[in-house]
């Protein structure tokens, strides 16, 4: 459609029109950390209305154009007071009936006050989920669009937002081919603001991420910092002096800061972090700016000062609870700790059959209780980044976690769009979790058919991680190679735990094959078994050999669990899964939308008999 002709009307000609929003893009080079720093709460009820045509972006309905040039009433289609309300954070799938299979536009708005509290402040909106793409504007401008239905992004609303501001949010949950994860998926495609929305203040200098973990072999802290040298400043111009203390270790260290950055390794000999003991150490970190750009920064300090506030002689100043441990691979054995490590985990789907992919601490707690019952130490993360909270809640509780970006089955590995999406992903997660203890491995995806593309896409993915974070082994979950029976999967040499999905005995009744298939392999790194399983409709009984019936589930768990404790280079299994869980392909009278693998039923109460026969399997490991 040609812009020139003489009666083109954007809004309903221009074919391109989502263009101009994808060319500002929130992502991982945008991310503020957040721990530590006071935010205030966006969530509520937010107005909200189905854009079934994408009208609010066409349109411009942002702009709240509501007379022309010549200053007369315009008829608009957008009425934001009197749309209903939406709860921000909630999956709009599961608040209203009709909106059950919704996968389209949802434009969600607010007004909110913000008054800078001191000189120099910068303001940002953090968001911690918004399925799938989410446009932002703030009092008509566009602050950019995110992709990725299951990692944080920052916006930088300094010098846009006003004492009084709307906010304008188009969250559009299409399933598609070139996105991550593409269209066919094994779970649900909840929609929306499903996670917390909050408003972040800083100073015009600040930290905007930093890591710190113990050194994979010395008694030696490691920490690399990044501070953001100001609004508008190139990032790389902050200089100064950054302070980590940890007072429990006697740590009160000086880090030197220039053009935005700062390492250290700073002698430490922390109490480990492990399952059995979940040591966490108060850790202040604080940056004082020299750099000229900082003036307000040093005027923020000067009126510190005033105040006499503790940290007068500050720019910035973030907390955190961090636990110290090393994990590693050394021949076929996972190592915690310099000790060998058996992985006794399950599956979990971020999805509650009364809030979607909504969650909560409680939930969470709840989560780690029944792994706790289980006799379980580590669980995988299935199969997309979970709310932050999750790692920090396991950092407490002392459990092990496979965190995973959701390249899942078959990607559009040949697409560069699709794979800096992933590549984006996977950054936003690494640079939300690396200072979580329980973290332990980081996935570069599931069950994706061997092909040169996907080859290249993951290894990269790999490379990435490693990039970002060179302290925890990387893996995949790869399928069997059913025509040699091996484990044997090109991307493996680019892994450093080798994770299989099998459904012997389920999806491929010929149980025998497995012990063929472990023997047939010679895999020269650790293997966990990060999939196996199979239907069970609670309070459904029968022999063992009757599908959907928990006797045959529990058989099935009894084998399995028999042939991986007598392979000697298997060091862990997560079966699939702890909760039954919401799932549109799961279409016969067993399942009824649900997939039904779960060793506890969609109720998150009522255990199946499977469940025991995996407690008991962890009891003596
Ligand atoms: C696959 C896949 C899961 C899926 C499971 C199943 O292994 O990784 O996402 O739910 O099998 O078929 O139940």
């Amino acid at each position: 459609m040609s812009k020139e002709s003489g009666n083109f009307l954007s809004d309903i000609h221009d074919a391109d029109y989502e263009a101009a929003f994808l060319a500002l893009r929130l992502d991982a080079a945008g991310l503020v950390k957040d721990s530590g720093r006071a935010a205030e709460s966006l969530n509520g009820r937010w107005n909200f209305g189905v854009d079934w045509y994408d009208t609010c972006r066409r349109a411009k309905w942002f702009l709240e154009k509501t007379r022309d040039e010549a200053g007369r009433p315009m008829p608009v289609d957008w009425d934001w007071e009197s749309w209903e309300r939406m709860k921000v954070p909630a999956c709009w799938n599961l608040e209203r009936e009709e909106l059950h299979y919704f996968e389209g536009s949802g434009v969600y708005t607010r007004t909110f006050r913000y008054l800078g509290e001191k000189p120099g402040e910068r303001a940002f909106l953090r968001f911690e989920g918004a399925a799938y793409r989410a446009t932002v504007f703030l009092n008509g401008k566009l602050l950019g669009t995110h992709d990725g239905a299951s990692t944080p992004f920052c916006a930088e609303i300094s010098g846009v937002a006003e004492a009084d501001n709307r906010i304008v949010v188009v969250v559009e949950a299409r399933r598609r081919a070139d996105r991550v994860p593409m269209d066919n998926t094994d779970w649900f495609n909840y929609g929306g603001l499903y996670r917390d929305v909050k408003l972040l203040r800083v100073p015009s200098v600040f930290i905007k991420d930093w890591f710190l973990r113990l050194d994979p072999s010395d008694s030696v802290l490691l920490l690399d910092l990044e501070i953001d040298g100001g609004a508008g400043a190139a990032p790389g111009k902050a200089s100064g002096t950054a302070r980590l203390r940890i007072g429990e270790l006697g740590v009160d260290a000086e880090i030197a800061v220039k053009d935005g950055r700062g390492t250290a390794r700073i002698p430490a000999s922390p109490e480990l972090w492990s399952p059995e003991n979940p040591k966490l150490y108060e850790v202040e970190l604080s940056f004082t700016s020299t750099s000229p750009d900082a003036a307000g920064g040093r005027a923020t300090a000067a009126a510190g000062a005033a105040a006499g506030a503790a940290v007068a002689s500050t720019c910035d100043l973030v907390r955190d609870r961090i636990g110290f441990r090393r994990i590693s691979v050394r021949g076929r054995d996972i190592l915690l700790n310099g000790k060998p490590i058996f992985l006794k985990g399950i599956c979990v789907h971020e999805d509650h059959f009364l809030t979607g992919k909504t969650t909560d601490e409680a939930t969470i707690r709840s989560t780690i209780a029944h792994l706790r019952e289980l006799n379980g130490n580590y669980l995988r993360l299935a199969h997309y980044p979970h709310d932050g909270r999750f790692a920090r809640i396991a950092d407490e509780e002392g459990v092990l976690l496979w965190a995973e970006v959701p390249v899942y089955w078959a990607i559009a590995f040949g697409n560069p769009a699709t794979y800096a999406d992933a590549e984006n992903q996977l950054s936003e997660l690494v640079l939300r979790d690396r200072n979580r203890a329980s973290v332990a491995i980081w996935s570069v995806g599931n069950e994706n058919a061997d092909s040169d593309t996907r080859l290249s896409f993951m290894s990269r993915l790999a490379a990435r991680a490693r990039e970002l974070d060179g302290t925890r082994p990387i893996s995949a979950a790869c399928l069997i190679n059913h025509e040699k029976l091996a484990i044997e999967d090109r991307l493996a040499d680019h892994l450093d735990i080798i994770g299989v999905n099998e459904y012997y005995g389920w999806y491929d009744p010929d149980f025998a094959k497995l012990p063929r298939i472990l023997e047939n392999s010679a895999p020269d790194k650790p293997v966990v078994i990060c999939e196996f399983g199979g239907d069970a409709r609670l309070g459904d009984r029968g022999s063992v050999d009757d599908l959907w019936t928990e006797d045959k589930q529990a058989r099935l768990y009894e084998k399995q669990v028999e042939v991986i404790a007598a392979c000697p280079y298997i060091k862990g299994t997560t079966p699939w899964i702890l909760y039954d869980f919401r799932c549109p392909r799961r279409l016969n009278r067993h399942q009824e939308l649900f997939n039904r693998k779960g060793l506890i039923d969609e109720d998150r109460k009522t255990k199946k008999l499977a469940f025991r026969v995996m407690a008991e399997f962890y009891k003596d490991r």
